[in-house]
C-alpha cells in the first residue's frame, strides 16, 4: 500500500499534529507525515515531529520579504518533500491565494467551533460569550477566506453553565483529536468528495 504524504503546518503546541501522528504510526493507516514544517522556532509542534522521526522545519517569516514570499517558500518546502495533502494543525498564519490554489483541494484545517459559527480567533470564547449550549470542533478543506472551506467532519459537545475557556477548549480538543485523523484516514482512502461547498463523504463498503 502506498500511503498518503501528508505536510503538517503547526505553530504552537501541537496536539492535533500528535493526534496525527499516532494514527500515523501505525502500519494500516492509509497516511503518513513526511514533514512537519512552523513559523515559530520553539514549537512544541517542532518537538514532536522530531521526537517521531520526522523532519521538522523552522521557516523564519523574517528570512522572507511578504507574505507572499513566505508562503512560496512554505511552498517549496512541500513540495522538496512531496507532500499530496496538507494539514494545518494551529497554523497562526493565513495563507495567501496563490498558495491556496497551488493546493487546491489538498489542504485540510481543524477549527474549534461547530462552523460556520465563531471563525477566526478565541472561538471557545466566541461561544462562550454568545452563550452557545452545543459547541464543538470542525474539519474543513481551506480556501481563499478563513475558516470558510467544505466541511468534511463536525463534532459536538455541550457547554455547561460553569465552564471556563480552559474547560471547554479541553472537551473540545478530545473531539479534535479524534477528527483529524480520521478526516485524513477517510481523505487518503479517496473517500472524500468535494462538490461545491459540499463534501460528500463514501461509505465503508
Ligand atoms: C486547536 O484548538 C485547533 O482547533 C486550532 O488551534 C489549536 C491548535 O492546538 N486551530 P494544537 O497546537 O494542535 O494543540
Amino acid at each position: 500500500m502506498s500511503r498518503l504524504r501528508v505536510g503538517v503546518l503547526a505553530s504552537g503546541r501541537g496536539s492535533n499534529l500528535q493526534a496525527i501522528l499516532d494514527a500515523t504510526s501505525r502500519e494500516d493507516f492509509p497516511a503518513c507525515v513526511v514533514v512537519v514544517v512552523s513559523d515559530r522556532e520553539r514549537a512544541a509542534a517542532l518537538d514532536r515531529a522530531a521526537r517521531a522521526g520526522v523532519p521538522a522545519v523552522f521557516l523564519n517569516p523574517k528570512d522572507f520579504a511578504d507574505r507572499a514570499a513566505y508562503d512560496l517558500g512554505l511552498e517549496q518546502v512541500l513540495r522538496e518533500h512531496r507532500v499530496e495533502l496538507v494539514c494545518l494543525a494551529g497554523f497562526m498564519r493565513i495563507l495567501t491565494a496563490p498558495f491556496v490554489r497551488a493546493f487546491a483541494g489538498r489542504i485540510l484545517n481543524i477549527h474549534p467551533a461547530l462552523l460556520p459559527a465563531f471563525p477566526g480567533l478565541d472561538a471557545q470564547r466566541q461561544a462562550l460569550e454568545y452563550g452557545v449550549r452545543v459547541a464543538g470542533a470542525t474539519v474543513h478543506f481551506v480556501d481563499e477566506g478563513v475558516d470558510t472551506g467544505p466541511i468534511v467532519l463536525q463534532a459536538s459537545v455541550p457547554v455547561h453553565h460553569d465552564d471556563t475557556e480552559e474547560s471547554l477548549s479541553a472537551r473540545i480538543l478530545v473531539e479534535e483529536h479524534r477528527l483529524y485523523p480520521e478526516a485524513v484516514r477517510l481523505f487518503a482512502l479517496g473517500r472524500v468528495h468535494v462538490a461545491g461547498r459540499c463534501v460528500r463523504v463514501e461509505p465503508e463498503r
